[in-house]
């Protein structure tokens, strides 16, 4: 694992970002894994200036997100289509067809999954899939406990990760019990992994990544594992490396 620590919350965007460039300048048609949360939002502020400014292009991108919520409508303000939309896809030209966001109001929940997951293979699989983590070391919504071999799947949230998110609700109560996520095997299949973290209390979870045994119950553990993952933290997040 490559970890890279950085003095501001401005200098993981950039590095990020230019990850980002580097990979659409040479495959243009390149499949994009996002995330959502707080920890992106300033490297899709990056990446909308950087379409702006120097016109990275968009156009021949596919993107695939890691999750989103089961039992509200994407219309919500809190879903994930809404999140996508309002901090990224509403400012570049990626085209609505290449855009792809687990339903979590599908019928077939099941089928939904299955279909996700084959849809990623189809595309050829992802290139660079970005990642936040959560307090309890989570990644995409794989609580601890998720067997490494998960493909996409329905998922009961945690307490603590509904409580974290709680924040852009109006209550906990509104807060889904059930998300879908892609697995951690999904996740693992990528080329290329940035996971970001910013802020002390992601401290535990990031020690434990990089240093604690691999293990389900520290899910981001597991990118030990992964040929090329890089790290990128603030200083308050490695605070305890
Ligand atoms: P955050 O969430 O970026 O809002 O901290 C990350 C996560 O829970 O995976």
């Amino acid at each position: 694992m490559n970890v890279i620590v950085c003095n501001t919350a401005d200098e993981m965007d950039v590095i990020a970002s230019k990850e980002f460039v580097d990979l659409i300048s040479t495959k243009p048609n390149a499949i994009l894994g996002l995330a959502t949360g707080s920890t992106p939002i300033g490297l899709y502020k990056k990446l909308v200036q950087l379409h702006k400014d120097d016109k990275l292009d968009f156009s021949k991108v596919t993107t695939f997100n890691l999750d989103e919520y089961v039992g509200i409508s994407q219309e919500h303000a809190c879903s994930y289509h809404t999140f996508m939309h309002e901090n990224l896809f509403k400012y570049v030209n990626l085209p609505k067809e290449n855009i792809n966001i687990p339903d979590g109001q599908a019928k077939n929940l099941e089928e939904e999954c299955k279909k996700y997951d084959q849809k990623i293979e189809d595309a050829g699989g992802i290139d660079l899939q970005i990642l936040g983590i959560g307090r309890n070391g989570h990644i995409g919504f794989n609580e601890p406990g998720t067997p490494f071999d998960a493909v996409t799947h329905i998922v009961t949230l945690d307490q603590g990760t509904r409580e974290a998110n709680s924040r852009f609700f109006n209550s906990i109560d509104e807060v889904p019990t059930k998300a879908l996520s892609m697995g951690i095997k999904s996740i693992m299949h990528a080329q290329n992994i940035i996971l970001m973290a910013k802020g002390a209390d992601k401290a535990e979870a990031i020690y434990n990544t990089i240093n604690g045994p691999v293990t389900p119950v520290v899910p981001a553990s597991v990118l030990q594992l992964h040929p090329n993952a890089t790290i990128i933290l603030d200083k308050e997040a490695a605070s305890r490396l």
